[in-house]
């Protein structure tokens, strides 16, 4: 689904988002993050092919996490896929929604999952985002040698939904000033 597309013409300066979402609440504060960007074209990670990635030098990845550290089912569809993409130039920034007290030692494990690959393939990973105040006993998305961090933003609407709006807006902060 296209929750907005851009003309043609401003498609140099367009952000490309991709997100799963298991049962809804990643897409629902997705629409948050879209509304942030002037000119941003979002897909759903399970309509995606790795070319789709080619013409951002600036991509969103949105998450959850499921069933102990697993990725979101349409992105563990495309890992293998997302794996071949070629990140070298571009800036990615990853946000993931996770349960910190139900699956405290896999808090948002896919962001880590996700920010690896980038990595590893030629990418830089922006918007890294402070694990003060979250209650996890572990996590794939806390970036290894700088453990003050996750890779990207945790949202975990299970416990703190009344901190979403607050974290969504923090984290845009950061990253648009990268952009
Ligand atoms: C069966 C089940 C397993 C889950 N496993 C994890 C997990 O390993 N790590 C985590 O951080 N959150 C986990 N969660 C929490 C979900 O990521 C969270 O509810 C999220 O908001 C779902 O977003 P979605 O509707 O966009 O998929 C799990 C939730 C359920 C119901």
């Amino acid at each position: 689904m296209i929750l907005r597309t851009i003309k043609e013409e401003e498609m140099e300066h367009t952000v490309g988002l991709f997100f799963g979402s298991d049962t809804g609440i990643t897409e629902e504060l997705t629409h948050d993050i879209v509304d942030a960007f002037k000119n941003i074209e979002v897909k759903e990670i399970s309509e995606a092919k790795a070319e789709d990635f080619k013409p951002y030098d600036f991509i969103l990845l949105g998450l959850s996490t499921w069933y102990d550290g697993d990725l979101q089912s349409d992105w563990e569809t495309f890992f293998d896929e997302f794996k071949t993409i070629d990140f070298t130039g571009k800036k990615v920034a990853i946000y993931g929604l996770g349960d910190q007290i139900g699956y405290a030692e896999y808090f948002i494990d896919g962001v880590g999952m996700l920010a690896e690959v980038v990595l590893e393939n030629g990418g830089e990973v922006i918007g890294k985002w402070p694990v003060d105040g979250y209650r996890h006993t572990d996590s794939k998305a806390i970036i290894p040698n700088d453990e003050a961090y996750f890779y990207g933003l945790a949202l975990d609407n299970d416990n703190e939904s009344h901190l979403n709006e607050e974290r969504i807006t923090g984290w845009l902060d950061l990253i648009t000033k990268k952009l």
